[in-house]
């Protein structure tokens, strides 16, 4: 089971350390919340942040973009050191077109839908993808409650991947906690995004990720 903090609920002001902090706590990858202001209501970062992240860590880049016309931002993205992009399919005109675009520039592509979208509509993507995202949030902000209903999209999203005999990862963002990472993990997942739970543990990300280890160990 891969863990990927989102550094969405870690403070802006010292995110090298928050990484590097994350780093050695054993995270497996780190997940990065690019917002444009359009497709969600609010703003992160873009390539420059993930080109200097790239450089503060060893760690994968799991670029999760919730921006329209991701197509736009391929190249800047790929030249930033992104290990996965994810798109949304509601901002792209042609989804396997901009998936193809992603691995044509070396980079893994990911391919996500929002929670009010049904899930069946990823299932025509998931040859084309290194990644399924399944969004048990609304995007936009950290520190939601796990949705009704995600555990089900899982399932689904699982079941199709193996009934393709496909071994794209099938990560799982928002809300995830030390209550229901197993039940995340049980219905398919293998890979958890974790953002509040690991940066606005009062004990620090260490003590976040561990708790989370504990947690599916247990
Ligand atoms: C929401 C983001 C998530 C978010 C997860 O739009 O995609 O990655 O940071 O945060 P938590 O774990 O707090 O729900
Ligand atoms: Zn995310």
């Amino acid at each position: 089971m891969k863990l990927a903090p989102s550094i969405l609920s870690a403070d802006f002001g010292r995110l090298a350390e928050a990484v590097q902090e994350a780093e050695r706590a054993g995270a497996d990858w780190i997940h990065v919340d690019v917002m444009d202001g359009r497709y969600v209501p609010d703003l992160t970062f873009g390539p420059k942040m993930v080109a200097d992240l790239h450089r503060a860590t060893h760690l994968p880049l799991d670029v999760h973009l919730m921006i329209e016309r991701p197509e736009e931002w391929v190249d800047r993205y790929a030249e930033s050191g992104a290990a996965y992009l994810t798109i949304h399919i509601e901002t792209t005109a042609d989804v396997p077109r901009t998936l193809a675009a992603i691995r044509a520039r070396g980079v893994r592509p990911g391919v996500t839908a929002h929670p009010d979208t049904p899930v069946d509509r990823l299932l025509p993507h998931l040859a084309l993808v290194d990644l399924a995202l399944v969004m048990s949030v609304r995007p936009g902000f950290g520190g939601q409650e796990f949705l009704p209903g995600s555990l089900e999209r899982i399932v689904g999203v699982r079941r199709a991947l193996d009934e393709k005999r496909l071994s794209a990862e099938l990560e799982v963002d928002g809300g995830i906690k030390e209550g229901n990472c197993r039940a995340a993990r049980d219905a398919g997942a293998s890979v958890l995004v974790a953002g509040s739970a690991v940066f606005l543990d009062a004990a620090g990300p260490a003590a976040g990720i561990r708790r989370l280890r504990d947690a599916l160990a247990a």
